[in-house]
């Protein structure tokens, strides 16, 4: 048998709603690359995920192909990895519905992300937004998937996956791998250049404290100099010291640095000239991911083919779990 058959399953997924910043990559894409080698992996954009809140046609089209490239110029191998698109592959839709009958009004009303979004947008609270969490139950359950690594505002979604997987498997039988969720440590957490006590995100009203991916390098370079930073002028890493501690975090990511060293490094110097080092570091850091978008953004041929690759890979296993559940269900299999 062949060493690939026995390698676990890795499975996650991303919303394409917009550019990704530099939280993105060090939080979530950089595992993603390094679990490519040790599992068999599925990264899914997830676009009927998106469209549980309002979405621009065009914008989600575009949005689409930018994160496809954007996972590829990062570094996950069309080769090693399976990237697909979510609508691609109907059996997401067709489980999220079995999954929806197993489900309770309860289960999705505690969820806390369901809560914070009908906050955010209270004139769109729609169904799918309630059962948001069910597709992506099914996501994770088609591909009997063992690990899914996500952030840790995700960690109730893998819960509730896992209790739609026992449920379904103690009324049906062992019909679904009980997948386990990855979450990575805080450490290298990326903070708002403007409000250093926040998270960055994407949808942070000021765009000068956010990172983005596609930024050009000079509003790389521009951002981290007006980035906010703290009292006092050492380079010193600590919980009273959020702004430079941050750059401190970027500055480690980009040169591989120690904190340690960093703070050697930079004794005795100014905020200014360590912004200046920040900037350059990030900059050069960004050279080769910059470098390789351009090179396939423009390729459609090419990033269509990659998709379609990922989806067929994808199919193969999402029909034959969705016809496994399809028969145990009690459905009439056409013949
Ligand atoms: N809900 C996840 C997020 O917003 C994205 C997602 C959808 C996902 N389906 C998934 C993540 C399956 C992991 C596995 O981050």
């Amino acid at each position: 048998m062949e060493k690939t058959e026995d390698r676990k399953t890795i499975l996650s997924g991303i919303q394409p709603t917009g550019g990704l910043h530099l939280g993105h990559l060090t939080g979530a894409l950089l595992n993603w690359v390094k679990f490519q080698d040790e599992f068999e992996a599925f990264y899914t954009v997830v676009d009927l995920h998106a469209i549980t809140v309002r979405q621009n046609p065009e914008e989600l089209r575009t949005w689409t192909l930018d994160l496809v490239a954007t996972l590829i110029a990062v570094g996950i191998d069309p080769e090693k990895s399976n990237i697909f698109i979510q609508s691609h592959i109907p059996e997401h839709t067709q489980l999220a519905w079995i999954l929806n009958c197993f489900t309770s009004m309860g289960e999705c009303s505690r969820m806390t992300q369901f809560k914070d979004k009908s906050k955010k947008y209270p004139d769109n609270v729609n169904v799918g937004l309630f059962a948001y969490p069910v597709l992506m139950a099914a996501d994770i359950l088609l591909y009997q998937a063992d690990l899914v690594p996500v952030g840790a505002d995700q960690k109730q979604h893998i819960e509730l996956t896992r209790d739609l997987a026992i449920r379904f498997n103690n009324i049906y039988g062992e019909t679904f791998k009980v997948p386990e969720p990855y979450i990575p440590k805080v450490g290298a957490k990326i903070m708002n250049l403007q409000e250093p006590t926040k998270k960055m995100s994407k949808s942070d009203q000021n765009s000068l404290g956010v990172l983005f991916l596609a930024d050009d390098e000079n509003l790389i370079s521009n951002k981290i100099k007006r980035s906010v930073t703290d009292s006092g002028k050492e380079i010193k890493f600590s919980e009273e010291k959020p702004g430079i501690s941050n750059l401190m975090t970027i500055y480690h990511i980009s040169t591989g640095e120690s904190i340690e060293s960093i703070e050697n490094m930079f004794a005795g110097k100014g905020y200014g000239e360590f912004k200046q080092k920040v900037a350059d570091a990030l900059v050069e850091y960004l050279k080769p991911f910059k470098a390789k978008y351009n090179e396939i953004r423009n390729n459609q041929e090419f990033l269509f083919e990659v998709i379609c690759k990922g989806a067929q890979k994808a199919k193969e296993i999402a029909k034959s779990t969705l016809q496994n559940v399809y028969s145990k269900i009690g459905f009439l299999l056409p013949k």
